[in-house]
């Protein structure tokens, strides 16, 4: 066991009634006052390892540790944690203060107490004037947050959160992401969020694990998980990716010197997940940032053919064929850019210097 951990699945698998898999043999240890985030697509397994974890779910197989203890059998309110779901569950017949103070009538606390605790949760969440009022009367934003009071009030060790975010609009949902981040440095509490929106999960987490078909693809810094994926499942998923077919060219003092068709890359050692050694087919995966565009062929360019272009505000997205018939995305930036890009046209395309990741192919 790993020595800081404080919530440990160890080898939990989960296999419905209707055989299908959930989770399939998932070794996870989670810190002391981390935020890791589980992401992955639909159907992943996010939702069952949160349900396990809070005892809603009882794994086929393996077991949930909390402080090194057994607690795979122990019922959802006997475990320390605590879970805001996905849709709130807020009871619309009680106000603010009732709904967050239900979770506390369960732990039969004295009353001038749990008004105090109450008070304290919806300080917590920018709340503190809202405690009377009507939970159908609030916003979607006001909701998340007393639901979020409401999980907090317990003092819970860890706190689960399913998708918290998902029913806000765009702008409201990066200003909560902020937020809840925050809160979590603040209080110090282990946060474990499910989300299937990657830009939620690198912009919040202190970790990420990556699950793919019940399993863990990888587990990692958001910025590990970025420049280094441990898989072509993660490689695709994560950002946009050009993966390509490349050939080692041969090891360097710092990396290994790969050609993608007749583009050259040199990757660095710490991302190169490949088995050089193998001999077998290696794919190189490059960020569309990673590549440059120009309009004059110089050394390690390649020259290719504009089919497309996309604006996105900060970047300018070219999708080009190669001569060779490779297809690549690349990303301008547009600060400085004063060139432009039609369809049709030819530019000469450059990988940035140490850039690039490598995989096996198989
Ligand atoms: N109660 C259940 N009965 C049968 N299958 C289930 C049940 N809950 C989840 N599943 C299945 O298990 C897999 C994982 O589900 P879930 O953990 O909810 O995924 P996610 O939250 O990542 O979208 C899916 O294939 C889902 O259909
Ligand atoms: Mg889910």
């Amino acid at each position: 066991m790993a020595t800081n951990s404080l919530l440990r699945l160890d080898g939990v698998s989960k296999v419905f009634d209707t055989g299908t898999v959930g989770l399939d043999n998932v070794t996870l240890d989670i810190a002391h006052g981390e935020f890791i985030s589980l992401l992955g697509p639909s159907g992943c397994g996010k939702t069952t390892s949160l349900r396990v974890m809070a005892g809603f779910e009882a794994p086929t197989g393996g077991r949930v540790l909390l402080d090194g203890k057994d607690i795979t059998a122990l019922r959802p309110y006997d475990r320390p944690l605590n879970t805001v779901f996905q849709d709130y569950a807020l009871f619309p017949h009680m106000n603010v203060a009732e709904n967050v103070g239900f979770g506390l009538s369960l732990r039969k606390l004295p009353a001038g107490d749990a008004k105090k605790k109450i008070a304290e949760a919806l300080d917590l969440v920018g709340l503190a004037d809202k405690i009377n009022a009507r939970v159908s009367m609030l916003s979607g934003g006001q909701r998340q947050r007393v639901a979020l009071a409401r999980a907090l009030v317990c003092s819970p060790r860890v706190l689960l959160l399913d998708e918290p975010l998902s029913a806000l609009d765009a702008n409201l949902r990066e200003q909560m992401q902020i937020e809840l981040k925050r809160l979590q440095s603040r209080l110090g509490t282990t946060f474990v969020m499910v989300t299937h929106d990657q830009a939620e999960a690198l912009s919040i987490s202190d970790r990420i694990v990556v699950l793919n078909r019940g399993r863990i693809e990888q587990i990692a810094s958001p910025s590990e998980l970025y420049d280094a994926p441990a898989t072509r499942f993660v490689a695709d998923f994560i950002g946009s990716m050009n993966v390509l077919d490349a050939e080692i060219v041969e090891a360097t003092t710092t990396g290994v010197r790969v050609a993608a068709g007749s583009m050259i890359l040199e990757v660095p050692a710490e991302c190169v997940r490949a088995t050089p050694g193998r001999g077998g087919p290696v794919l190189v995966c490059v960020r569309p940032e990673e590549l440059t565009a120009h309009p004059d062929a110089t050394d390690n360019t390649v020259a290719a053919q504009i089919l497309s272009t996309v604006f996105y505000g900060p970047t300018l997205r070219l999708f080009v064929e190669t001569n060779a018939g490779q297809k690549l995305m690349i990303d301008m930036g547009r600060r400085r850019s004063t060139e432009t890009f039609d369809a049709g046209a030819t530019v000469h395309v450059r990988p940035v210097r140490g850039s690039g990741r490598l995989l096996d192919k198989d």
